[in-house]
């Protein structure tokens, strides 16, 4: 079981906008699909708080993948799907086999800023194509917003994810609307959440 103490920090908060945004849709079954999920710690966190859930998670790395059947297996979960591999860069009709219309809800935590801009192209056709109608796409992270980072913390966060991959950085909310708008999604609500970090609410409409 791997540990990211940011995600120990940040679930709390995250579990509360997953809390208010799902509120009116309880207590009908919902299905979320997590892409890169990462330890697993979210997921196994979400699905305690929100039980009227079933949760799909995902990541492209096995080690990850690993880690999540491990929380599973901790913790005994009932409404955690077992992880599938999904590289969220690919076209939907790879994803795993999941069919069109089937998730309530998509989410993304710290997914966009860790990978390529082809990630995030993946991620809103895929959404596009997998919400039904009136489902949501959250997404978690740090953004630029109409190409400008602020404050400093945030462009030396940016510098250091460029160092580490060329194709990471911090996405600019102007260029995920836009993508959003391409697929069929508006961008409903903007949450603000600890140390600048954001979830951008999307709608299938
Ligand atoms: C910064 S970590 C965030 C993990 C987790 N969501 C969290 O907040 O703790 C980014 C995750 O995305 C995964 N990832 C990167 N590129 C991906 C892709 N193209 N498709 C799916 N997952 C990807 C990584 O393996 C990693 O688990």
């Amino acid at each position: 079981m791997l540990l990211s103490p940011q995600a120990e920090r940040n679930w709390e908060d995250l579990c509360s906008v997953l809390e208010e945004v799902l509120e009116d849709q309880s207590p009908r079954k919902l299905f979320a699909l997590e892409l890169g999920s990462g330890t697993g710690q979210h997921v196994i966190r979400f699905a305690q708080k929100i039980p009227f859930v079933t949760w799909q998670p995902s990541d492209i790395k096995e080690e990850y993948r690993d880690s999540i059947k491990a929380y599973i297996d901790a913790t005994q979960a009932k409404t955690v799907l077992q992880p599938i591999f999904l590289d969220a860069s690919e076209p939907w009709e790879k994803w795993a086999g999941l069919s069109r219309n089937s998730c309530d809800v998509i989410i993304a935590i710290k997914l966009l800023q860790y990978s390529s801009f082809k990630t995030a192209q993946g991620v809103f056709s895929g959404a596009g194509q997998l919400l039904k109608q009136n489902g949501l796409l959250i997404t978690h992270g740090v953004f630029a917003v109409n190409g400008i980072i602020t404050p400093s913390c945030n462009e030396h966060l940016d510098e250091e994810l460029r160092k580490l991959n060329p194709e990471w950085g911090l996405p600019d909310i102007d260029v995920l609307r836009q993508q959003a708008y391409g697929n069929g999604l508006r961008l409903e609500r903007m949450i603000e959440m600890e140390d600048y970090y954001k979830c951008l609410i999307f709608r299938k409409l």
